[in-house]
């Protein structure tokens, strides 16, 4: 595929299967992700790779943090969300999550930081889509979650951007997307100005 190709068929795929990306994939994934544009070269973005066991594990530190998100809202946990919190990882073989962190700077605000971080979670997509796997970049009341950053490793004033879901297709890559331009041109000069 080329390049214009790969950027219309990244669509995303809500249960992707093995084999996850080989290592070798995997190390092209992160090389592109940290090919990202970003301002200063901050390389205010960070990876963490759940996979087999690591993977499993994790669904444990979302479903304790619902819990707590629970107690704080004064609210009683409901077995059923809890349980889709403990699974919900291994909707895919292998999930990177993609953060944000903020780096110090007088030059570049974090919404230019959040931004190269997002960059980078679509450099990851693209890139698995050009190797031939599927991806979905999903977020959620987890991305937001003090207990979930500190279990990353993340400060609390830090960014969780994308769980970036990884692995093979199970009945063939979806439709390649095309777009509808409608209302997305803003023309200028506007009539306001
Ligand atoms: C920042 C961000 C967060 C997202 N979070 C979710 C999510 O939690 N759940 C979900 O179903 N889709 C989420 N999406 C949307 C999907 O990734 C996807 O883009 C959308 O369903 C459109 O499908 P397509 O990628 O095949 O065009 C998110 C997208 C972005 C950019």
């Amino acid at each position: 595929m080329d390049a214009l190709e790969v950027l219309f068929a990244r669509r995303s795929s809500g249960r992707l299967v093995a084999p996850a990306p080989t290592p070798a994939d995997l190390q092209t994934i992160l090389r592109a992700a940290a090919a990202a544009p970003d301002h200063e070269r901050l390389r205010p973005f960070r990876f963490t790779m759940l996979s087999g066991a690591t993977l499993d594990a994790f669904g444990q530190v979302l479903a304790d943090a619902y819990d707590a998100r629970c107690v704080a809202a004064g609210t009683e946990p409901v077995a059923a969300k809890r349980n889709k919190e403990r699974t919900k990882l291994g909707r895919a073989p292998l999930v990177l999550v993609v953060s944000a962190v903020r780096r110090p700077s007088a030059k570049v605000p974090w919404n230019e930081q959040l931004a190269a971080a997002a960059a980078a979670a679509q450099n990851a997509c693209l890139a698995a889509t050009a190797l031939g796997y599927g991806s979905m970049w999903r977020t959620g009341d987890p991305s937001y979650d003090p207990n979930v950053k500190a279990s990353l490793g993340l400060d609390e004033a830090d960014a969780i951007v994308a769980w970036l879901y990884l692995g093979s297709h199970r009945d063939g890559a979806p439709p390649p997307n095309d777009p509808d331009l409608d209302g997305l041109l803003l023309p200028w000069p506007s009539r306001s100005s």
